[in-house]
């Protein structure tokens, strides 16, 4: 969010300034809130006063609009808080943090099948956002140094994904002047085709991309089948075109729930892929991770030796400095759950993801766009006959704290209006029920069958489901 410059009047209705008083009785003075005080204020006056502030926001435990984590082991907590102030670029004074940021490299790109004879590489980025840059970066970069090989133009590259993809993919292809060719959805089918594909590539095509768990309803885009093609088309045009997945909430369900699924480095057009490490990696947010499947994809030009810290270090990041809390805390969960800690975690998320989805078809108001095959994510939308929206369901529910965001599909879906809900580790069957039972309540009351007044239900009596 860009933040823009308050008005005068409200900065003067600031310098009047908070009424608030603590135990200190400090606030007797103004406070204002968009000037930088003359002096400052004792830590536990501007602890209170942050802490009571933010009491306005939402309760993480009940976002289900967003796909980061909102709950860690005090365990892991405790490590974060230990190392919340080391700088990870700075490898010279913590050599020892490098040296677990390349072993959780290493974890993932073996977790993604990246074949034993490849030099696999990759970094930790500060989300997914910044991953998917630097992979299309990279796949900008070796499309430029083949055309200049064969001495053809490179004025006018392209990138070929769907509607379905994220924003970032968006910004990347503005940021870095590149013709994006997007696939639309349709009404009836909301991820890309490899037919899609094919309509769109060309010799300056710099990467496809494919999404594994889209933003919109968490389905995945026909990966096998683009790879096949784009292995066809090289063979008989000589296009070498890559693609990059965007695993950001798939790449750590996936691999454990349905380890069968070919989407990864087994397909050799496969040649980069990022994941949330704050999505389904289940650390907080700040993390995200790019592989390469091999070292050679990231073209050498791209990396920076920088020397200013005290040793030759090799970067290629968009930011220098960032805090390496996060990355140890993936090394963290990745010992402490193992392989198949996190695929008890995955199936149960899905499994109480497919058992929302299912309540809300069986409420009898609500088609089920998808139903949480793949990632536990729930996308409804309501029956033609209903007399409200999904906006208004979603805005009724806040009421109860619940944040579930309603929108419309890209082009051309754009007619159809959806809830989502992204099941997280710690929303078991008890909150399910609860949130369940709640959607119907806040239904019947916009539908005039009840009061204004959202009375909350016991739920089910099955006992907790412990994550
Ligand atoms: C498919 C996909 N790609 C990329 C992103 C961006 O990820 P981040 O928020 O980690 O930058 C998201 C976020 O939801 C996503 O769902």
């Amino acid at each position: 969010m860009i933040s823009k410059k308050v008005d005068i009047e409200r900065l003067e209705e600031s310098r009047r300034g908070h009424a608030s008083t603590y135990s200190t009785r400090f606030f007797d003075e103004t406070v204002p809130k968009y000037e930088i005080l003359e002096e400052g204020m004792p830590a536990n006056a501007a602890y209170q006063l942050v802490h009571d502030e933010l009491n306005l926001d939402g309760n993480p435990a009940l976002n289900l609009a967003s796909f980061v984590t909102t709950w860690m082991e005090p365990e892991a907590e405790r490590l974060i808080i230990e190392n919340i102030g080391r700088n990870f670029i700075d490898h010279f004074e913590y050599p020892q943090t490098e040296v677990i940021h390349e072993r959780v490299v290493n974890m993932l790109a073996r977790l993604f099948n990246a074949p034993e004879d490849t030099t696999f590489a990759g970094t930790a980025t500060v989300g997914s956002s910044e991953a998917v840059t630097l992979g299309l970066l990279a796949h900008k970069w070796a499309w430029k140094k083949r055309r200049e090989a064969k001495g053809k133009p490179c004025g006018k590259p392209n990138i070929v994904y769907g509607a379905d993809a994220h924003v970032c993919w968006d910004k990347f292809a503005k940021y870095f002047d590149i013709e994006p060719r997007i696939i639309p959805m349709e009404p009836d089918r909301f991820a890309i085709t490899a037919v899609g594909v094919e309509e769109r590539i060309d010799e300056n095509t710099i990467c496809v991309g494919a999404i594994l768990g889209t933003t919109f309803t968490g389905e995945a885009d026909p990966i096998a089948e683009i790879s096949a093609l784009l292995d066809g088309v090289y063979k008989k045009k000589d296009w070498d075109i890559p693609v990059h997945v965007d695993a950001a909430s798939g790449g750590f369900v996936t691999p454990f729930a349905n380890p069968e699924l070919q989407w990864d480095f087994r397909l050799p057009r496969v040649k980069s892929i990022n994941v949330s490490g704050h999505k389904y990696g289940l650390v907080y947010p700040g993390l995200g991770w790019l592989i390469f499947r091999d070292a050679s994809d990231l073209p050498e030009d791209l990396v920076f030796y920088v020397n200013y810290l005290g040793d030759e270090m090799p970067t290629y990041t968009l930011n220098f400095s960032r805090g390496s809390a996060m990355i140890l805390a993936q090394y963290y969960n990745l010992l402490r759950l193992g392989r198949k800690g996190y695929a008890r975690i995955a199936t149960n998320v899905l499994e109480n993801a497919r058992y929302v989805a299912e309540q809300l078809a069986d409420s009898g108001r609500f088609e089920v766009l998808n139903t949480a095959d793949l990632l536990p994510i729930v996308t409804v939308k309501l029956k033609e006959d209903a007399k409200y929206t999904v906006f208004d369901l979603s805005h009724k529910l806040r009421e109860r704290g619940w944040i579930v965001p309603a929108y419309t599909l890209p082009p051309n879906a754009e007619d159809i209006a959806i809830m989502r809900v992204v099941v997280k580790e710690n929303f078991g069957r008890d909150l399910a029920d609860i949130f369940v039972a709640d959607v119907a309540n806040v239904c019947e009351v916009l539908e005039g069958a009840k009061g204004e007044v959202v009375v909350p239900r016991r739920s089910a009596r099955r006992g907790h489901h412990v994550n």
